[in-house]
Order: structure tokens, then sequence, then C-alpha cells
């Protein structure tokens, strides 16, 4: 074959391989990434990481700092330091993973202060620092904003008191565990995004035998969509006194049966015995705090905050459940809503009006979580920062849930809406006034 031939060959293969190329990413988005973005930036994690350690001081030199230059002592810092030993990038959905090695005498303060530079070095959308283990330090770098458009999966959660709520930027499912963290906190400016996450949850909870409690003061606008699937649903405040006060009399009972039986919570108890969980969303929370000073709207709004704190106290271990929304979460509601937040372990943070309520929704768990909640856009509705007590935050967007897709759950659903004897007065008062 001549030379012209061998090229033709050459050429055609390779057209080959970009039409077929091209074909697969477009059945595989997912492949996109590993086959075009990921190579690339590896290469440039590769070609720069000297550079870069050596700019941002990650470096470090064991060369004696002080050295005698004719008869004087003279002080200084080595030339060039020696970079920390980083092994292959490893490929992630979306991303790539350096872990590095540190060497005597580094610290990975420097790391994280180098995140942002090293997310331009790499055309990164961003880097996060972690140390997971003494002398290491694992740098994720993602290529693009894994949260501006998450594909919903309309699936449904397959474990009891779990909710797939949507994504999280490493790529996994942003998942609710009720069990594992029992109540919530969710707070946001108007429009953030809270509503939709509490339609999310209810679609997600609907085919769960879970007793679904609804409270939204502002006329049930939000939750009376869904009101075939609640077990009770108030609407006003004087309802939700009324709903409360039957949930901490159920708390109250459930307590007795498992002292009665020896066991510290109700999943200790045989199957049979088992209460249903309930799970209490309450939207809009500020409406059962507000008052206009009269007496009997103080007593009202006292009423509530002393049981949603008993429910928040007890409910753990006895199956009841708080979410909470609401725009500002702030002592200026009154004295009971900062002790609720203390009891209320896990949170969602979405876009906040003012660096006070992130502050106060994140700020006790982790400091570095307060910036990013602050960082969240207008344009970024359902975008949230989730923390639990357990000090991990993480940056998530739930799926957009519409009204009518998660009216049509709780209808769906409706058959399976569990009674509470406790709950069954105060749902007939409240749909006779
Ligand atoms: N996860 C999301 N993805 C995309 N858009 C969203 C998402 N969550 C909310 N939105 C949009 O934001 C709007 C306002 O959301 P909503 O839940 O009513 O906010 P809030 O209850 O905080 O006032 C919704 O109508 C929807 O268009
Ligand atoms: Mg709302």
């Amino acid at each position: 074959m001549d030379g012209s031939h061998l090229l033709a060959l050459v050429l055609a293969v390779l057209a080959w391989c970009a039409v077929v190329g091209r074909e697969f990413t477009l059945r595989h988005p997912a492949w996109r990434w590993y086959l075009t973005g990921y190579p690339l930036m590896a290469a440039r994690v590769l070609l720069t990481w000297r550079k870069v350690a050596q700019v941002n001081d990650l470096t470090v030199s064991y060369q004696p700092t002080r050295r005698v230059l004719g008869e004087l002592v003279v002080r200084g810092e080595a030339l060039r330091g020696l970079a920390p030993r980083a092994g292959l990038p490893r490929p992630v959905p979306g991303g790539l993973q350096l872990t590095v090695r540190l060497r005597p005498g580094q610290t990975p303060a420097p790391f994280l202060d180098a995140a942002d530079a090293l997310a331009h070095a790499w055309r990164a959308h961003a880097v996060r620092v972690v140390s997971p283990q003494r002398g290491l330090v694992v740098i994720t770098a993602t290529a693009f904003d894994p949260l501006a458009e998450p594909l919903d999966g309309a699936r449904e959660s397959a474990a009891l008191l779990t909710a797939v709520l949507g994504v999280v930027e490493t790529g996994r499912d942003w998942v609710m565990d009720f069990r594992r963290v029992p109540h919530w906190l969710i707070v946001g400016a108007t429009r953030s995004g809270k509503s939709t996450l509490l339609a999310r949850l209810v679609s997600q909870l609907a085919p769960q035998p879970v007793a679904l409690v609804g409270i939204d003061c502002k006329g049930g606008m939000e939750l009376s969509l869904f009101r075939e699937r609640f077990t009770t649903l108030a609407s006003n405040r004087r309802e939700a006194v009324d709903v409360l006060a039957a949930l901490v009399a159920e708390v109250h009972d459930r307590m007795r049966a498992c002292r009665a039986a020896g066991a510290r919570s109700v999943w200790e108890l045989p199957e049979e015995e088992r209460p249903v969980p309930v799970v209490v969303l309450v939207d809009e929370l500020a409406e059962l705090y507000l008052t206009n000073g009269s007496r009997a709207d103080r007593g009202e709004a006292e009423q509530c905050s002393t049981s949603l704190l008993r429910l928040a106290q007890l409910g753990a271990a006895l199956g009841v459940h708080l979410v909470v929304a609401g725009q500002r979460v702030g002592s200026d509601l009154g004295p009971g809503v900062t002790a609720l937040r203390a009891q209320l372990a896990g949170r969602v943070c979405h876009r906040v009006n003012d660096p006070g309520t992130a502050e106060m929704a994140l700020g006790d768990l982790n400091k570095d979580a307060v910036a990013v909640a602050q960082s969240i856009g207008t344009h970024e509705q359902g975008v949230a920062v989730l923390a639990a007590d357990s000090g991990g935050w993480v940056r998530g967007r739930s799926y957009l849930t519409r009204p009518d897709a998660a009216r049509e759950a709780a209808h769906r659903h409706a058959c399976l809406a569990p009674s509470l004897p406790a709950l069954q007065t105060p749902v007939e008062a409240g749909e006779e006034s």
C-alpha cells in the first residue's frame, strides 16, 4: 500500500470514529463526559499541577531556611518547593477526582484556600476539597453545574419514610430519610422552591403507609391541593392548635404503649402493634407565630409553639416527624422558634433574602454552608444547601414537581390515608367551619 492509500485509510477510519462517537454520545449523554470532557480536563490537571501547587503555596521545601553568606546569616525560603504527590485523576460523573498525599508538615488548609484557583486553572465549574483521612486530600472538580437541569427520575422511593427529592451536586439522589434524620427545617425566600419541595415530598410519601398531616395557615393555598391524601389538614391557626394538640396526645399515647412494652422507640415494638408513622408538614411557619397583639391571638401562637416543640422533642422515637417550611426562623417570631430550630436536625436552605436567615438555618451546623447558601441566585429555584447535624453539607436541586402531578399522586393514593383516632375530631370541626 503506498502513502496516499494509507492516508486515505487513516482519514476514513477517523471519520468513521467521529460519526460513531457522535451517535453514541447522543444516545448515551452520560458517556459524553468520559469520552470527550474527561480526557481534556485530566490532561489540564496533570500539566498544571506543579505550577498551580507552586503558586498557591501547596509545596514544601526541606532545605534549611538559613544560610551563611560571608559573615552574614541569611534567612529565606527555598526557590522551588516539592509539590505534593497527586495520583492520576479519576473520572466521576461530570468531573474528576484527584487524591493528593500530603508531605510531612503539610495541612489541608492551604488546599481548601486554593479551591478557587484550581477551578480557574482547570476550567472547572467548581472545586471541592475534603480531607477524608489524615495525610490525604481529595480534590473533586466538576466541569459543569450538575444542578442546572436535573432530569426528573419520576421514581418512587422504595424504603419506608424515605423520599427521593432531587439530585445533589455529586450526581447522587437527594434522599430525605426520616429514620436517619427525624425532623427537617426548610427555609427560603418567597418563590425559592419551598412549597414545590413539599409537593415532591407529598408525592413521594403518598404511596407509603404513612399518615400525612398538613398545616398551612396561609388559607391552605399550597397544601390543600393534596387534601385527599392527608389524614388531616389545618388551614388556619385555630385548626392548627387543635391538630397539634391532638398530635401531642397521640405522642403521649405512643409513649405509654412503648413503656408498657419495654420498648425505647416504636420501631422496637412488634410489627402488628407498631403505630403508623406520621409526617407533619407545616408550610409558612410564621403564620403560626405572628400575632396582632391581642390576647387570644397570643394564646394561640403560644399553644402552637409549645405543641410543635413538644412534637419535635418527643416525636423522633415515636414515629412522629416534622417538616417545617418558612421564610424566616428568627427569634423575632417568638421565643419558641429558636428552641424548635435546635430540635430540627435536618436543614434545607434555599435562596434567602438576608444573610441572617442563612446563618440561622445553617450557621449552627456549618459556617461554609452559610456562604454557599447566600450565593444561590434568583433563577436557581429549587437549589438548596442541605445539611444535617452530622456536620456535612451538600448543594442539591429538587425535581420540579408541578401541583397537578402532586395532586394526581395524592388522589391516586387517597385510599392509603390512614386514620388516626386522636385526629378525627379536629378534622370534622375544621370542615364544618
Ligand atoms: N426544583 C425546581 N426546579 C425548577 N423550578 C422550580 C423548582 N422549585 C420551584 N421552582 C419554580 O419556582 C416557583 C416558586 O416555587 P415555590 O415552591 O412556590 O416557592 P416558595 O414556596 O418558596 O414561595 C415554582 O412555581 C416553580 O416554577
Ligand atoms: Mg410557598
